[in-house]
């Protein structure tokens, strides 16, 4: 269950300022269950927790299983909302280290020519027995048109055909919308397995379909727990709403007080890609007629060595959201050494987790001494169900924030501006 500490950024704001904003968030939430908010047609990533599909679930379970029983890598093609939900969880659950199972890797995220030829050549190399590798593939896009992937999947299917031949085909999956877009051309004219994701469901709200599920699964981990994580937190959000509204509420007093960004600070490393899917899911959303909280992602405590002068000592217009694991699986005792040159004794025999929450501990304290207005969620632990629930916690709080800031959460029209100056540089016809 998460749970949510607002106190030391409550002094940052006014009484009354709070008040409204809970009342707002109230009225928002309301909107985004009945779908009387903007961009209604896009609020599907809500009903499909609402009635869990439970056939789909066992149909990405199957084919993990099977791809899990072959391949040696499994590659991720996709950029944005189509592969960050996908890494989030897989970083955060899987093993820091090479382990058993498919190795996952991404493509399509970038256009770095550099990494798709160094990527081209490792899945050339043997594999660990030293036979040739077993690659399997999976391109998501929904619109089927986005060019880094569509530039990295061309190189890549382009390698699987050389290499197995018309076989390359039962190893490619798609993740694309029902109909429409270049990716369905290719799909129908090739064979692959595809998998839909529903036109009511936005990139970025989209972890919790095929999108997300078949890679998470494929990496070993149990898509089931991860859905019905975020099952429990719809039904605890639709029966007590308090900890979501307190959020979203805080971050908007906040916004309207004149802080400007917001930083998602977790001292679990593992929990970093989960940053860099909430710093889509919410940049993308806020991001509209120049309003919104940018999205910082800070990685402690190694990022305290690097930023944590500007947040302690800089610019007072930032806010801090930590994310607070409470329990680790994994803990390790320090030891004791007879010499003690470095002065550790003291902390011999302590849990590295306990001194790293005294480090989350301490920090919280002194950046809110310092001014910064700080908010911590806390999860009992990392798991497939706790990632889950703040999965949908995160979703229905940015909606609800954007809601509150009067924008649509669900476009991004922002993004066409790259696109129409690169394909204008590219010679694209009609750019
Ligand atoms: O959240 C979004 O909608 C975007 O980030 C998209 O996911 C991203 O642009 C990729 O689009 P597509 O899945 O159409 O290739």
């Amino acid at each position: 269950m998460i749970k949510l500490n607002t106190t030391s950024a409550e002094t940052f704001v006014q009484a009354e300022s709070l008040e409204h904003a809970l009342h707002t968030s109230k009225a928002s939430l309301q909107d985004v269950f009945n779908k009387t908010g903007k961009g209604p047609e896009w609020t599907g990533w809500v009903d499909i927790v609402k009635s869990p599909n439970d056939a789909l679930l066992g149909e990405i379970e199957q084919l993990a299983r099977t791809i899990r029983e072959d391949a040696d890598v499994f590659i991720v093609c996709g950029i944005g909302g189509s592969y960050l939900g996908a890494r989030a969880v897989i970083d955060a659950l899987g093993p820091f280290f090479p382990g058993k199972g498919p190795e996952i890797v991404y493509a399509g995220h970038h256009m770095s020519a550099r990494y798709l030829n160094e990527l081209a050549a490792y899945l050339s190399q043997p594999n660990r027995e030293g036979k040739p590798k077993s690659v399997y593939l999976n391109v998501i896009s929904k619109s089927g048109t986005t060019t880094e992937t569509a530039l990295a999947f061309r190189i890549l299917r382009d390698w699987m055909k050389q290499t197995y031949g018309p076989e390359a085909a039962r190893r490619i999956t798609a993740t694309t919308s029902a109909g429409g877009g270049a990716l369905n051309k290719i799909i129908q004219a090739e064979g692959y397995r595809k998998f839909v994701l529903p036109d009511d469901i936005g990139g970025r709200f989209s972890v919790l379909t095929p999108v997300g599920l078949l890679p998470i699964a494929v990496a070993g981990l149990d898509v089931r727990e991860l859905f019905y994580g975020a099952v429990s937190e719809y039904e605890r959000v639709s029966s007590d709403p308090e900890t979501l509204l307190k959020y979203t509420a805080i971050r908007h007093a906040l916004y309207t007080a004149g802080y400007r960004i917001d930083i998602n600070a977790s001292f679990e490393p593992a929990l970093k890609s989960f940053g860099g899917w909430m710093q889509q899911l919410t940049g993308e959303s806020e991001g509209k007629n120049h309003k919104g909280l940018y999205p910082a992602v800070h990685a402690y405590s190694t990022d305290l060595h690097s930023l944590g002068q500007m947040v302690q000592d800089g610019e007072r217009n930032m806010l801090e959201t930590f994310l607070v694991v409470d329990k680790t699986h994994s803990d390790a005792i320090l030891p004791y050494d007879d010499d003690n040159y470095d002065g550790l004794n003291y902390l011999a025999g302590r849990s590295v987790h306990d001194i790293n929450t005294k480090a989350y501990q301490g920090t919280r304290q002194a950046h809110h001494e310092g001014g910064v207005p700080v908010i911590s969620l806390h999860i009992p632990e990392v798991s497939e169900s706790s990632l889950g629930a703040l999965i949908f916690f995160f979703e229905l709080a940015t909606a609800v924030y954007v809601y509150n800031l009067g924008e649509n959460p669900f476009d991004q029209p922002g993004v066409e501006d790259y696109k129409k100056a690169m394909f204008k540089l590219l010679g694209k016809e009609n750019a």
